[in-house]
């Protein structure tokens, strides 16, 4: 049976790279269909809401999604929409992968890091948020679990034995942290010896952005709580190229969306300027997850031939070509 699948377009930059991924998986014969849904600043203009019931309830039937990039609106009232989805999907498992292509700005040249962030609890938890009446003293809860932290590490072994990866470093600050990151270490220890095939090692969050600036082939796997794991996959995206070159899946029970790590690039947008990679990177991570290797390797073939070659690449790759050119040059080599 045809796989159907929510779009959500999104803001900015969004809807032109989420049309260049479209093309890709149908060039690569994919055959899915896909159901499009509004969220962010585009739904707030249209219905009033970021994020329409409509949209969620698309989301919860096809269970798969792909996802552009979206606007939330600073300022009070308005809580993220991508941490509104995580909670509500309980999409627990942020998994973040980096890889160097040659010729592009990569600082580096054998880099494949995945960075598995979990999305659900730490400082991004939402809770106890306060500010005093008079304005000067704010608050915010952060919260580890014994359940989430075991999920998330778990999940971070059983996906290294799954893609053939070596180590695992758990990346906290329990020196300082003492009852969160304490905890989430102590229960990654725990999981790490129910694992001796892989190696493990574990970072403290500063030192590992040293490490991963000087010294980044050292790293296979981090596994880490939400705040640092967001931090560290911007950083890890900076070693490979910038945001354009950067993935994300956000993994729970049975429901998954697929986006890019980069939010709308307003200073870029509707200039035809967007490096697409990074969401069609997003699709092949989907494609894994839906069991489809030979479809997912395909289409990484052609973006590795097509980059590595430096035929007609975006600016941000050192390249002079725009989104359109790019997608054309991967078209043709599907
Ligand atoms: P951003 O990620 O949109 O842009 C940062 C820089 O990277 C900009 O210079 C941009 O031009 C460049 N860039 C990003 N993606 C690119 C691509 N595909 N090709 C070439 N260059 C690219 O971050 P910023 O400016 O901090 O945020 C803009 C908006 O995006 C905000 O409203 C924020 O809330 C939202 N956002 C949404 C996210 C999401 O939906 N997952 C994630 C991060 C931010
Ligand atoms: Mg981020």
């Amino acid at each position: 049976t045809q796989q159907t699948i929510t779009v959500i377009p999104g803001d900015g930059i969004g809807p032109s790279i989420i049309d260049a991924c479209i093309k890709v998986l149908d060039k690569a014969g994919c055959n899915f269909n896909y159901e499009y849904a509004d969220a962010g600043l585009a739904a707030y203009e249209k219905h009033g809401e970021l994020v329409p019931q409509k949209t969620l309830n698309l989301i919860e039937k096809n269970k798969i999604s792909l996802k552009g990039p979206l606007t939330t609106p600073v300022g009070e009232g308005f809580t993220s929409i991508n941490v509104t989805l995580r909670k509500k999907f309980k999409l627990y498992a942020n998994l973040r992968p980096v890889i160097s292509f040659k010729g592009t700005r990569a600082r580096y040249e054998n880099i494949d890091i995945l960075t598995i962030r979990e999305n659900t609890e730490g400082m991004y938890s939402g809770l106890g948020q306060t500010v005093s009446a008079d304005g000067e003293t704010a608050e915010a809860l952060s919260l580890v679990t014994r359940e989430g932290a075991e999920r998330i590490v778990e999940f971070a072994y059983q996906t290294a034995i799954k893609e053939g990866r070596k180590k695992v470093t758990a990346v906290h600050k329990a020196n300082i942290l003492k009852s969160t990151s304490g905890l989430f270490l102590k229960v990654a220890r725990e999981v790490a010896s129910r694992y001796p095939e892989i190696e493990s090692t574990e970072m403290i969050v500063d030192n590992c952005c040293m490490q991963l600036v000087m010294n980044p082939e050292q790293f296979d796997v981090i596994v880490t709580t939400n705040l640092f794991g967001d931090i560290l996959s911007d950083l890890c995206a900076g070693l490979v190229g910038g945001l354009g070159m950067a993935p994300g899946a956000n993994i729970g029970q049975d429901c998954a969306i697929f986006e890019a790590v980069h939010g709308s690039a307003p200073d870029i947008a509707g200039k035809n300027l967007a490096n697409p990679t990074s969401v069609i990177l997003a699709a092949i991570q989907m494609l894994e997850y839906m069991g489809k290797n030979d479809k997912a390797a395909l289409i990484r073939n052609a973006i590795t031939d097509v980059i590595e070659s430096g035929d007609r690449t975006t600016r941000d790759l050192g390249g002079e070509h725009g989104t359109t050119d790019f997608t054309e040059a991967l078209l043709e080599r599907l």
